[in-house]
Protein backbone atom coordinates (compact mmCIF):
# COMPACT_ATOMS: atom_id res chain seq x y z
CA UNK A 1 0.00 0.00 0.00
CA UNK A 2 1.07 3.45 -0.99
CA UNK A 3 0.38 6.88 0.83
CA UNK A 4 -0.68 9.53 -1.39
CA UNK A 5 -1.23 13.26 0.89
CA UNK A 6 -1.90 16.76 -0.41
CA UNK A 7 -0.88 19.46 1.64
CA UNK A 8 -2.65 22.65 0.55
CA UNK A 9 -0.51 24.48 2.97
CA UNK A 10 -2.22 28.40 3.55
CA UNK A 11 -4.04 27.78 0.03
CA UNK A 12 -7.27 28.05 -1.69
CA UNK A 13 -10.51 30.16 -0.91
CA UNK A 14 -13.58 28.21 0.96
CA UNK A 15 -15.45 27.79 -2.68
CA UNK A 16 -12.06 26.61 -4.20
CA UNK A 17 -11.28 24.12 -1.40
CA UNK A 18 -14.85 22.47 -2.23
CA UNK A 19 -13.88 22.05 -5.27
CA UNK A 20 -10.86 20.67 -4.86
CA UNK A 21 -12.26 17.88 -2.27
CA UNK A 22 -15.62 17.48 -4.87
CA UNK A 23 -12.87 16.65 -7.85
CA UNK A 24 -10.12 14.22 -5.31
CA UNK A 25 -10.51 10.04 -6.84
CA UNK A 26 -10.52 7.80 -3.52
CA UNK A 27 -8.61 4.48 -4.09
CA UNK A 28 -9.09 0.68 -2.82
CA UNK A 29 -5.79 0.15 -2.58
CA UNK A 30 -4.34 3.16 -1.29
CA UNK A 31 -4.63 6.00 1.50
CA UNK A 32 -4.92 8.95 0.25
CA UNK A 33 -5.16 12.08 3.02
CA UNK A 34 -5.81 15.35 2.51
CA UNK A 35 -4.19 18.31 4.65
CA UNK A 36 -6.48 21.21 3.78
CA UNK A 37 -6.10 24.81 6.10
CA UNK A 38 -7.76 23.71 9.37
CA UNK A 39 -10.90 26.04 8.91
CA UNK A 40 -11.69 24.07 5.58
CA UNK A 41 -11.55 20.55 7.09
CA UNK A 42 -14.67 19.15 8.96
CA UNK A 43 -16.27 20.54 5.18
CA UNK A 44 -14.00 18.69 3.32
CA UNK A 45 -14.41 15.65 5.56
CA UNK A 46 -17.80 16.31 4.88
CA UNK A 47 -17.03 16.41 1.09
CA UNK A 48 -15.62 13.07 0.89
CA UNK A 49 -17.18 11.02 3.18
CA UNK A 50 -17.77 7.64 1.88
CA UNK A 51 -15.05 7.95 -0.03
CA UNK A 52 -12.04 6.41 1.72
CA UNK A 53 -10.01 9.58 1.81
CA UNK A 54 -8.84 10.77 5.02
CA UNK A 55 -8.41 14.52 6.44
CA UNK A 56 -6.43 15.92 8.84
CA UNK A 57 -4.60 19.58 9.73
CA UNK A 58 -1.33 21.14 8.99
CA UNK A 59 -0.62 21.80 12.46
CA UNK A 60 -1.78 21.28 16.51
CA UNK A 61 -0.55 23.18 19.60
CA UNK A 62 0.62 20.86 22.43
CA UNK A 63 -1.85 21.56 25.37
CA UNK A 64 -5.48 20.77 25.47
CA UNK A 65 -7.28 23.89 26.01
CA UNK A 66 -6.47 27.51 27.35
CA UNK A 67 -5.28 30.88 26.74
CA UNK A 68 -3.58 30.13 23.49
CA UNK A 69 -5.01 32.47 21.28
CA UNK A 70 -5.27 30.82 17.51
CA UNK A 71 -4.08 27.68 18.36
CA UNK A 72 -5.91 24.33 17.98
CA UNK A 73 -5.36 21.12 19.91
CA UNK A 74 -5.38 17.67 19.41
CA UNK A 75 -8.47 16.70 21.70
CA UNK A 76 -10.13 19.35 19.07
CA UNK A 77 -9.09 17.90 15.98
CA UNK A 78 -10.04 13.87 17.40
CA UNK A 79 -13.53 15.33 18.60
CA UNK A 80 -13.99 16.43 15.18
CA UNK A 81 -13.22 13.10 14.13
CA UNK A 82 -10.62 14.12 11.93
CA UNK A 83 -7.91 11.43 10.86
CA UNK A 84 -4.63 12.36 10.67
CA UNK A 85 -2.05 15.59 11.76
CA UNK A 86 0.83 17.03 10.27
CA UNK A 87 3.50 18.05 12.40
CA UNK A 88 7.28 19.41 12.31
CA UNK A 89 6.65 20.55 8.63
CA UNK A 90 9.73 22.69 7.92
CA UNK A 91 7.62 25.27 7.36
CA UNK A 92 6.82 25.44 11.08
CA UNK A 93 9.94 25.34 11.90
CA UNK A 94 11.11 28.22 9.57
CA UNK A 95 8.63 30.88 10.01
CA UNK A 96 6.70 29.77 13.68
CA UNK A 97 10.29 28.67 15.51
CA UNK A 98 9.32 24.85 15.98
CA UNK A 99 12.10 23.50 17.96
CA UNK A 100 12.96 19.38 18.27
CA UNK A 101 11.11 20.15 22.00
CA UNK A 102 7.73 21.52 20.66
CA UNK A 103 7.55 19.02 17.90
CA UNK A 104 8.07 16.30 20.37
CA UNK A 105 5.65 17.99 22.67
CA UNK A 106 3.16 17.78 19.93
CA UNK A 107 3.67 14.77 18.66
CA UNK A 108 3.23 13.48 22.08
CA UNK A 109 -0.18 15.00 22.52
CA UNK A 110 -1.42 13.88 18.82
CA UNK A 111 -0.42 10.17 20.11
CA UNK A 112 -2.20 10.87 23.68
CA UNK A 113 -5.45 11.16 22.01
CA UNK A 114 -4.80 8.39 19.24
CA UNK A 115 -4.09 10.95 16.18
CA UNK A 116 -2.28 9.76 13.03
CA UNK A 117 0.36 11.22 12.65
CA UNK A 118 3.00 12.59 9.27
CA UNK A 119 6.19 13.70 11.24
CA UNK A 120 8.30 15.77 8.48
CA UNK A 121 11.90 16.12 8.37
CA UNK A 122 14.54 16.98 6.23
CA UNK A 123 17.78 18.99 5.75
CA UNK A 124 18.46 22.60 4.28
CA UNK A 125 20.65 22.91 1.31
CA UNK A 126 23.27 24.15 3.34
CA UNK A 127 23.04 21.36 5.70
CA UNK A 128 23.22 19.00 2.26
CA UNK A 129 26.47 20.62 0.79
CA UNK A 130 28.25 20.66 4.13
CA UNK A 131 27.25 16.90 4.30
CA UNK A 132 25.42 16.90 7.39
CA UNK A 133 22.19 15.85 5.82
CA UNK A 134 22.00 12.36 7.50
CA UNK A 135 23.02 13.87 11.01
CA UNK A 136 19.97 16.39 10.37
CA UNK A 137 17.99 14.08 9.74
CA UNK A 138 18.87 11.96 12.46
CA UNK A 139 18.30 14.42 14.87
CA UNK A 140 15.62 15.67 14.25
CA UNK A 141 13.77 11.82 14.15
CA UNK A 142 15.29 10.73 17.33
CA UNK A 143 14.52 14.47 19.21
CA UNK A 144 10.99 14.47 17.82
CA UNK A 145 10.30 10.76 18.96
CA UNK A 146 11.75 11.23 22.68
CA UNK A 147 10.41 8.99 25.11
CA UNK A 148 7.64 7.36 22.84
CA UNK A 149 7.63 3.72 22.61
CA UNK A 150 4.49 3.71 20.86
CA UNK A 151 4.72 4.82 17.19
CA UNK A 152 2.00 2.79 15.49
CA UNK A 153 0.60 5.51 14.74
CA UNK A 154 3.38 7.62 13.10
CA UNK A 155 5.07 7.76 9.80
CA UNK A 156 7.74 9.86 8.64
CA UNK A 157 7.61 12.18 5.96
CA UNK A 158 10.99 13.24 4.08
CA UNK A 159 10.83 16.95 3.03
CA UNK A 160 14.48 18.33 2.28
CA UNK A 161 13.84 21.87 2.67
CA UNK A 162 15.48 22.72 -0.82
CA UNK A 163 13.34 20.36 -2.96
CA UNK A 164 10.43 22.18 -1.41
CA UNK A 165 8.43 24.22 -3.86
CA UNK A 166 11.39 24.57 -5.96
CA UNK A 167 10.92 22.55 -8.98
CA UNK A 168 14.28 20.65 -7.57
CA UNK A 169 13.05 17.03 -6.41
CA UNK A 170 15.17 15.01 -4.35
CA UNK A 171 16.36 12.25 -6.81
CA UNK A 172 14.53 9.00 -6.36
CA UNK A 173 17.76 7.51 -5.52
CA UNK A 174 19.10 10.38 -2.75
CA UNK A 175 14.92 10.09 -1.37
CA UNK A 176 15.64 6.66 -1.21
CA UNK A 177 18.69 6.06 0.90
CA UNK A 178 17.54 8.85 2.97
CA UNK A 179 14.29 6.96 2.93
CA UNK A 180 16.41 3.55 4.28
CA UNK A 181 18.78 5.28 6.53
CA UNK A 182 15.70 6.95 8.54
CA UNK A 183 13.95 3.21 8.71
CA UNK A 184 17.22 1.86 9.64
CA UNK A 185 16.70 4.43 13.21
CA UNK A 186 12.97 3.48 13.29
CA UNK A 187 11.05 1.06 10.65
CA UNK A 188 7.85 3.12 9.72
CA UNK A 189 6.53 4.32 6.66
CA UNK A 190 8.12 7.01 5.09
CA UNK A 191 6.83 9.69 2.64
CA UNK A 192 9.05 11.25 0.43
CA UNK A 193 8.04 14.95 -0.09
CA UNK A 194 9.31 18.27 -2.23
CA UNK A 195 8.50 19.33 -5.62
CA UNK A 196 6.47 16.25 -6.32
CA UNK A 197 4.63 16.24 -9.54
CA UNK A 198 3.00 14.01 -12.34
CA UNK A 199 5.91 13.33 -14.15
CA UNK A 200 8.44 12.22 -11.18
CA UNK A 201 5.66 10.39 -8.82
CA UNK A 202 5.98 6.95 -10.87
CA UNK A 203 9.55 6.80 -10.28
CA UNK A 204 9.78 8.05 -6.75
CA UNK A 205 7.01 5.36 -6.04
CA UNK A 206 9.03 2.79 -7.17
CA UNK A 207 11.86 2.80 -4.82
CA UNK A 208 12.38 0.48 -2.66
CA UNK A 209 11.93 2.66 0.79
CA UNK A 210 9.47 5.11 -0.42
CA UNK A 211 6.19 3.84 1.04
CA UNK A 212 4.65 7.21 -0.15
CA UNK A 213 4.30 10.87 -1.39
CA UNK A 214 3.14 13.58 0.86
CA UNK A 215 2.44 16.96 -1.87
CA UNK A 216 2.87 20.73 -1.62
CA UNK A 217 1.31 22.68 -5.07
CA UNK A 218 0.68 19.61 -6.92
CA UNK A 219 -2.30 18.69 -4.83
CA UNK A 220 -3.96 22.12 -4.95
CA UNK A 221 -4.82 20.80 -9.10
CA UNK A 222 -7.37 18.17 -9.01
CA UNK A 223 -6.28 16.92 -12.61
CA UNK A 224 -2.83 16.42 -11.39
CA UNK A 225 -3.77 15.22 -8.01
CA UNK A 226 -5.71 12.86 -9.42
CA UNK A 227 -2.81 11.46 -11.75
CA UNK A 228 -0.63 11.03 -9.34
CA UNK A 229 -3.25 8.85 -7.43
CA UNK A 230 -4.02 6.84 -10.44
CA UNK A 231 0.32 6.61 -11.01
CA UNK A 232 0.25 4.71 -7.21
CA UNK A 233 -2.53 2.78 -8.71
CA UNK A 234 -0.04 1.06 -10.78
CA UNK A 235 2.33 0.33 -8.14
P1 LIG B 1 5.81 21.04 -2.85
O1 LIG B 1 5.23 19.74 -3.36
O2 LIG B 1 5.04 22.24 -3.28
O3 LIG B 1 7.28 21.12 -3.13
O4 LIG B 1 5.66 21.01 -1.25
C1 LIG B 1 6.03 19.88 -0.56
C2 LIG B 1 5.57 20.00 0.84
O5 LIG B 1 6.06 20.84 1.59
C3 LIG B 1 4.50 19.11 1.30
O6 LIG B 1 4.34 19.16 2.67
Amino acid sequence: MKIIAGNWKMNLTFDQANTLANSIKSSNKNEIILFPPSIYALKVKEIVKGKNIKVGVQNIFYEDFGAYTGEISAIMVKSMDLDYVLIGHSERRKYFFESDEIINKKLKKAIEYNLDVILCVGETLEERENNKAFEVVKNQVLRAIEGLNNLNNVKIAYEPVWAIGTGINATPEQANEMHQFIKEIINIPVLYGGSVNEKNAYELLSQEFIDGLLIGGASLKAEIFNKIIEIAELL
